[in-house]
């Protein structure tokens, strides 16, 4: 039997379905509220309305549990290469052996970029910040691969277009970098795995070849299995809301990488290290900082904290936390910033703000130390979350168009003038 729940407005009494999910979420299905009772919700941020029934991601952020298509985030980390977790996102399923050398062999045929498509890179200035050359890079892509542009959400089209995504962001983002520092553009060599690849893209030199480390490789082939999806944040949503209208999927994640961009979601990665390079600098003990995010008369927040989801540790944060420490020896390394990020972490456990708030570490706060330890430049770190998020862009767009999701077009409660009487210039 279906449960029901029961809305009295005015003294009248109004039945909805409900849902219970396959971890036994609830939901109450109110598609009928408008019509039948003429009112609407209110819910800034959407922290209590569900977008979507999926089947991709679930997260359990009250006992800090992240599973991709079912499987424990923790034995992904472990275990799978970002190639074969972005194949489980996409699909549903591990790939066979023969599965998953038939999809690297795909995103290795398109991972070179169209000769027009690379000429594009020389008029962006070099400070050009390189999420907006992502996002507009991204969009650009289907000029040159029109058959794209009319993709549904399966068959051999949209098989193309997954491995084009995969490949380009990869080389977009490697040939951003290049640019900015005013070296020549290094194109891929398929022989080499996704991430040694994007490596090269970004250090090889004409007469000098960067050779990825089996550290250096691990570390961030980890860091895009990490980020590989997070059911609907903002940044998904975002790619939802567009291809919703049908726009087409380069669009829809070009949108996806404008909206990861702010501090608030994927810069937050950078904003960390920033921070942690300012408490480190500035001589001020940590509790300056920390008084400073309490106080509401300012916006100041920790960087790397708090999370709308989970109310215990983010699960992505202990792993990285882990590896940083492994990769910082494996490579032998120190990093003044971990020291910092410790005490912070430290303190904020036994502060009652921190602690009644459930505010933890989230994925973005030991990231960037992961990062800087394989050598990549702190501008290039929110484009880093980028690539490893776009399996989950691609397969929530495709989830919305099975689901022949209507076009998400939300209501408002209107707080403005009443009508009144149009003053001509000449009385005013
Ligand atoms: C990502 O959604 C996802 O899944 C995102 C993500 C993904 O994989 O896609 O996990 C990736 O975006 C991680 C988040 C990165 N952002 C940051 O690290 C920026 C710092 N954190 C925040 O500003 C904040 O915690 C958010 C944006 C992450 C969440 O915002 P919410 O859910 O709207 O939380 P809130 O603002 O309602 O906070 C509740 C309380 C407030 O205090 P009160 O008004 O109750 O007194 O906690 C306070 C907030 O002011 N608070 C913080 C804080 N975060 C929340 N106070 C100080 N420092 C912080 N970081």
């Amino acid at each position: 039997m279906t449960e029901k729940a029961t809305l009295t407005i005015d003294g009248r009494n109004y039945e909805f379905d409900m849902f219970t999910g396959s971890e036994n979420e609830t939901c109450i299905d109110i598609q009928k509220l408008r019509s039948e009772t003429g009112c609407i919700t209110m819910d800034p941020g959407y922290g209590n309305t569900g977008s979507c029934y999926s089947s991709i991601t679930f997260v359990d952020g009250a006992k800090g549990i992240l599973r991709y298509r079912g499987y424990p985030i923790e034995q992904l980390a472990e275990q799978a290469s970002f190639v074969e977790v972005a194949y489980l996102i996409l699909y549903g399923e591990l790939p066979t052996p023969k599965q998953l050398a038939l999809f690297r062999a795909s995103i290795a045929e398109h991972a070179p970029l169209h000769t027009s498509l690379e000429h594009h890179f020389s008029g962006f200035p070099k400070s050009a910040p390189p999420m907006a050359i992502l996002s507009a890079m991204l969009n650009l892509v289907s000029c040159f691969h029109s058959e794209v542009l009319d993709v549904h959400s399966e068959g051999p089209g949209f098989d193309k277009t997954v491995a084009l995504l995969l490949s380009k962001v990869r080389a977009i983002a490697a040939f951003s970098y290049r640019m900015a520092s005013g070296r020549p553009i290094m194109h891929p060599n398929p022989n080499l795995s996704y991430c040694s690849n994007f490596l090269h893209m970004m250090f090889s030199d004409p007469y000098r070849e960067y050779i990825a480390t089996p550290v250096v490789e691990r570390a961030l082939n980890l860091f895009l299995v990490l980020h590989a999806d997070h059911e609907q944040n903002c940044s998904t949503s975002t790619v939802r809301v567009v291809g919703s209208s049908r726009a087409n999927l380069f669009s829809s994640v070009s949108a996806g990488v404008c909206a990861l961009w702010g501090p608030l979601h994927g810069g937050a990665n950078a904003a960390v290290i920033k921070m942690l390079e300012e408490i480190k600098d500035s001589g001020k003990p940590i509790s300056h900082y920390l008084d400073m995010a309490k106080d509401k008369s300012n916006d100041y927040k920790l960087m790397g904290f708090g999370h709308r989801v989970y109310k215990n540790f983010d699960p992505r944060s202990l792993i990285m936390k882990k590896t940083v420490y492994e990769v910082l020896d494996e490579l032998q390394q120190e990093d003044p910033l971990l020291q910092v990020a410790l005490e912070l972490e430290e303190k904020t456990l036994k502060d009652d703000y921190f602690v009644e708030r459930n505010l933890y570490p989230n994925v973005d706060f030991y990231s960037g130390i992961l990062l800087r330890a394989i050598g990549i430049p702190l501008n290039m770190y929110t484009v880093l979350f980028a690539i490893g998020r776009m399996p989950g862009w691609i397969a929530n767009w495709r989830e919305l168009l099975e689901h022949n999701h209507r076009i998400s077009r939300p209501r408002q409660v209107y707080t403005g003038q009443t009508v009144r009487q149009f003053v001509p210039l000449r009385e005013r």
